[in-house]
């Protein structure tokens, strides 16, 4: 068995930042990671990150509770608002000290940290390196880790890369570790810990029209769902507008905040046509834009029945190379396309999940010991909809707040715990993962998980309505039923990536049924989630956050209310 006073899982940006932190607070850290750290999802962010700076010439007005207000807008009022005063109010101080610690940001003329407009924003606010800035940020905090790591006078940062953490460990409502295969040994190991942060990134991919890293599965979410935390809002799916054809990489809403046009087959900017975006168009909230060209797109303006355009044209050859230089190299790579000299084809795409691991605004879930930051937590700061630039913020502030956190509760622990438990879960993992080896079913991991993003493509996407949903939820079910007879083609143990997928593909298919149990029961439109058959808001009945909890039967859901601060809600106007 190993030990470490505490263990993040994960490995991106809320992993290492949280891990800094243990690492400040004298707490010796490991961080487990599926893929070494710089492969993490946070690398490929590319627009930008927000804070309230005011370092544009239109910004100067801008404060945190200017910032604080759109966020909470932007969610749809089911934002949690102390949590969003808390991110807002921390903002600035944390993109300085990433410029501190030496992050390549754009500038201004004058050397400030350069900001661009963003949607639904009031002021240009997204902080950016270009559109690179995921990699700017997560080079800069693993040079952090490896420089902490190092140095003589801190504690250790210990990190296991290619580790798959399989099972989270709770004895007597006390977190005291994880189970986790080391994937290039095949290595099952128990790790004890007095606290554990998860920080696992996304499930993007139970969609299979997605942004997101193929790494992006449901497991980060589902380990801590097998165990008993619930899951929050899992039904908020956000759907970026602006995905490359075919290829679903992302191009990002910097294109559009650096003045970029969405165009129809006709060549009009045919977002003018909609009442919701048709004062903000290119940077109206992404909920309305992916809604809108879709519409478009179903109403006959697009090409192929299948995109639009995004055209950058008129900005200039030089301002694309100096700001969007990776969208054109992404555009020519993928597509063929210079968007210096040719619009990008483009279509909406599943990018974030709103919802995850249910915890609070000091990243405490319902287990003692156990935390949670990032995209795979649901604090809530985003809410129904999440605009673009938050989320690279919201890691770099709760993964400080849980790393805080989790170093305050293990000083005051009396001692390690949890031993017995670690065995007997170690034990069950092993029998599980043999079982798996040896089971002569007939179903292939492979083609459950294709039918699975289908269905999530197809019929829980940007429009619901409850025959798809219902249709979506059985699917899932058989699905489930299915997984029980899979058979692994390759069962030996080292670097067995497709038995390491077929592990994360229980996750996939538990966390999607989330998804849909809480999409079909919330009988309301809201941000993300736009129910055809039911297209107003409802704050009477729905002014609520979805808590899905796992059993052997199925996802059982509960509600709990939303902590509603100085901004009542109103319809969202724009
Ligand atoms: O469009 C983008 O660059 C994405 C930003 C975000 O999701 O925050």
């Amino acid at each position: 068995m190993i030990y470490h006073d505490a263990i993040v899982v994960g490995g991106g940006l809320a992993g290492l930042r949280a891990a800094i932190e243990l690492n400040r607070h004298n707490i010796k850290v490991a961080i487990i990671s599926k893929v070494h750290p710089i492969r993490s999802h946070s690398v490929a962010a590319q627009g930008g990150i927000n804070a309230p700076l005011g370092n544009h010439p239109r910004g100067a007005y801008d404060n945190w509770e200017k910032h604080a207000f759109d966020t909470v807008k932007g969610s749809d009022y089911l934002a949690d608002q102390d949590a969003v005063i808390r991110m807002t109010k921390e903002a600035a101080e944390r993109i300085y000290e990433m410029e501190h610690w030496g992050c390549p940001f754009s500038r201004t003329t004058e050397g400030k940290i350069a900001q661009r407009p963003f949607g639904g924003a009031g002021f240009p606010r997204t902080c950016y390196a270009a559109d690179k800035t995921g990699h700017a940020l997560l080079h800069t905090l693993y040079q952090q880790t490896i420089r902490f790591k190092q140095a003589a006078e801190r504690n250790e940062i210990t990190i296991y890369e290619e580790w798959l953490v399989t099972d989270l460990v709770i004895e007597d409502g006390v977190c005291v570790g994880v189970i986790a295969l080391d994937i290039v040994s095949g290595r099952l190991e128990a790790f004890q810990a007095g606290a554990v942060i998860f920080a696992t990134g996304g499930a993007g991919r139970i969609y299979g029209n997605s942004t997101n890293a193929l790494i992006n599965t449901g497991m980060g979410m589902a380990v801590p769902y097998w165990a008993g935390v619930p899951l929050k809002d899992m039904e908020f799916i956000q759907f970026h507008p602006t995905t490359l054809l075919g290829k679903n990489i992302l191009i990002t809403e910097g294109c559009r905040g650096e003045g970029g046009f969405l165009l129809n087959n006709k060549g009009e900017r045919f977002l003018a046509k909609y009442s919701d975006s048709q004062k903000d168009m290119e940077v109206a909230p992404r909920d309305i834009i992916a809604r809108n060209i879709t519409c478009e797109i179903m109403s006959g303006g697009g090409f192929d029945n299948s995109y639009v355009h995004l055209d950058l044209r008129h900005l200039g050859e030089e301002k694309i190379l100096k700001r969007l230089p990776g969208i054109r190299d992404i555009c020519m790579e993928f597509v063929g396309v210079d968007p210096v000299t040719t619009p990008i084809p483009i279509q909406p795409g599943q990018h974030y999940t709103m919802g995850g691991i249910d915890c609070n605004i000091e990243c405490e879930t319902m287990v003692k010991g156990f935390y949670a930051a990032g995209e795979s937590a649901c604090v809530s700061v985003h809410g129904a909809n999440r605009l673009g630039g938050n989320s690279l913020l919201d890691t770099i502030v709760f993964g400080a707040i849980a790393g805080a956190n989790a170093a305050r509760y293990v000083h005051g622990l009396g001692g390690r715990k949890g031993k017995g438990a670690l065995n007997d879960a170690l034990k069950r993992t092993e029998q599980r993962i043999n079982a798996l080896c040896k089971s002569e079913g007939n179903e292939v991991p492979a083609d459950i998980k294709a039918t699975l993003n289908k269905v999530m493509d197809n019929k829980v996407g940007i429009f619901r309505e409850a025959p798809q949903l219902r249709e979506a939820f059985n699917e899932v079910k058989n699905l489930q039923e299915r997984y029980k007879r899979i058979k692994l083609n390759y069962t030996g143990k080292l670097v067995n990536l497709s038995f390491a997928w077929a592990l994360e593909l229980k996750g996939d298919l538990d966390v999607a049924a989330a998804v849909v149990a809480g999409a079909l029961a919330r009988e309301e439109s809201r941000g993300s989630h736009f129910r055809t058959d039911f297209p107003k808001r409802d704050d009477g009945g729905w002014l609520k956050h979805t808590q899905a909890y796992f059993s052997t039967d199925g996802v059982r859901l509960d509600y709990k209310p939303v902590n509603i601060g100085p901004f009542e809600p109103k319809e969202r106007k724009y």
